[in-house]
């Protein structure tokens, strides 16, 4: 695959680990921005005039085909900035939309990452409900004793992720769902799934589902929500302005009732182009079905070669298949992370080392730090084989 991706060419010593921070562009997405915007870029929402319909249906056609990708209309789609910006749209959108009272609990798994965590805490610091956050247990499973303790009658929401961007677990997010009561908001962050295996919204049932272009080959500054129709309706957005309203007087304006109301202001049509570029590029070499399949075999080669350091290294999450392929280590000879990264970057492999936002789970397990490598469809054999060469002398040393 990498002869698909400009940057293998322009580094071609590189070995990219770190895909579970961000991806990088195929071609086929640049060269599809590029023309977008060299020939049909215009403002969308209210044209009259075609080149600003082009924009508009390009626009709209990228939320068709993630529709396609989720099993979901893309009228349920709402496009959105980043992770800060979507969880927070959603959470404060509940909040003034009365979903969520005072007296109310949202419910959140100690595992996350920092964006599922802070823009709840920031709602809860001001007393608008409370945050109550269940365990993970040693087998990094939901504990459920403490999650059927902590599931009250209170609880309004309960947030947690697909796959921990730490330990590559996937959890079986539909069996969360069949344990909540149908009051319960059930919202799935879906970062670190959707870009590695086809994920079914209908198939999970919840509610909101949330996941970001640039980690699936689009690029920057486009973050997907996917909220459930009925949903739709009921939520009010918390944050207004041109595109999400259908009429303004200065003391009222009413809200459009599709999922414009959550759009506040121009959208980041460019972006959004640039997903409908990543997913074009995907749907025409192997759709999800077959990223995951790759990722298979890339994992079964991580395991392999991580497991004959024994207890030589430590890996964050027992040794299983049931993962995407995220790695996150440490190493017992050496617990300067610093130097480790480095010495891979020396080697021009990119590995990430440090909290990975996601630092209640660090400190769960008592682990200041980890390393962390990621692969993904452009990765091959040499690229495992050359991380592994690393770690050998890093471990021999
Ligand atoms: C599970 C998870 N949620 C949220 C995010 C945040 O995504 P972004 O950095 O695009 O806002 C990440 C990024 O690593 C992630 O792994």
């Amino acid at each position: 695959m990498k002869k698909d991706f400009p940057i293998f060419k322009n580094n071609p010593w590189l070995v990219f680990l770190d895909n579970a921070a961000s991806s990088q562009k195929p071609q086929y997405v640049i060269d599809g921005v590029s023309e977008f915007v060299s020939h049909d870029y215009a403002n969308i929402h209210r044209w009259l005039y075609s080149l600003s319909e082009k924009s508009e249906t390009a626009y709209h056609h990228s939320k068709e085909l993630v529709g396609e990708l989720l099993n979901c209309k893309a009228s349920e789609i709402i496009y959105s900035y980043n992770s800060t910006y979507a969880i927070n749209l959603i959470a404060q959108s509940l909040v003034i939309s009365d979903i969520l009272k005072t007296w109310d609990t949202v419910l959140l798994w100690i595992r996350e990452h920092h964006s599922n965590i802070l823009p709840w805490q920031i709602l809860a610091e001001k007393k608008w409900f409370n945050i109550e956050f269940f365990n993970i247990n040693d087998e990094y499973e939901i504990d459920r004793n403490d999650f059927d303790q902590k599931y009250s009658d209170n609880v309004k929401v309960v947030s947690v992720a697909h796959v921990s961007n730490v330990t590559g677990k996937i959890y079986d997010v539909k069996k969360i769902k069949s344990k909540l009561r149908d009051d319960t908001f059930f919202l799935v962050d879906g970062s670190q799934s959707v870009p590695n295996f086809p994920v079914d919204v209908q198939d999970i049932w919840c509610d909101c589902l949330v996941f970001t272009g640039h980690k699936m080959m689009a690029y920057t500054g486009i973050w997907v929500i996917f909220l459930k129709k009925e949903w739709i309706r009921k939520l009010v957005p918390a944050f207004r302005g041109g595109g999400t309203v259908e009429d303004v007087d200065i003391q009222w304006h009413t809200l459009a009732n599709n999922s414009d109301k959550f759009e506040a202001g121009t959208p980041n049509i460019i972006w959004a182009v640039s997903l409908l570029k990543a997913l074009e590029y995907i749907k025409s070499i192997w759709w999800m079905k077959k990223i995951r399949e790759h990722e298979q075999k890339l994992v079964k080669l991580c395991l392999a070669g991580f497991a004959k350091y024994q207890d030589k290294i430590e890996i964050l999450w027992p040794i299983n298949t049931d993962r995407v392929a995220v790695f996150s280590f440490l190493l017992a000879n050496n617990t300067n992370f610093n130097n480790i990264g480095e010495t891979f970057s020396d080697a021009n492999i990119a590995i990430r080392c440090g909290g990975h936002c996601a630092y209640p789970l660090h400190k769960h397990f008592k682990k200041p730090w980890t390393c962390r490598m990621s692969a993904y469809l452009y990765n091959d054999e040499s690229d495992i084989a050359k991380f592994f060469d690393v770690l050998d002398w890093l471990i021999a040393s």
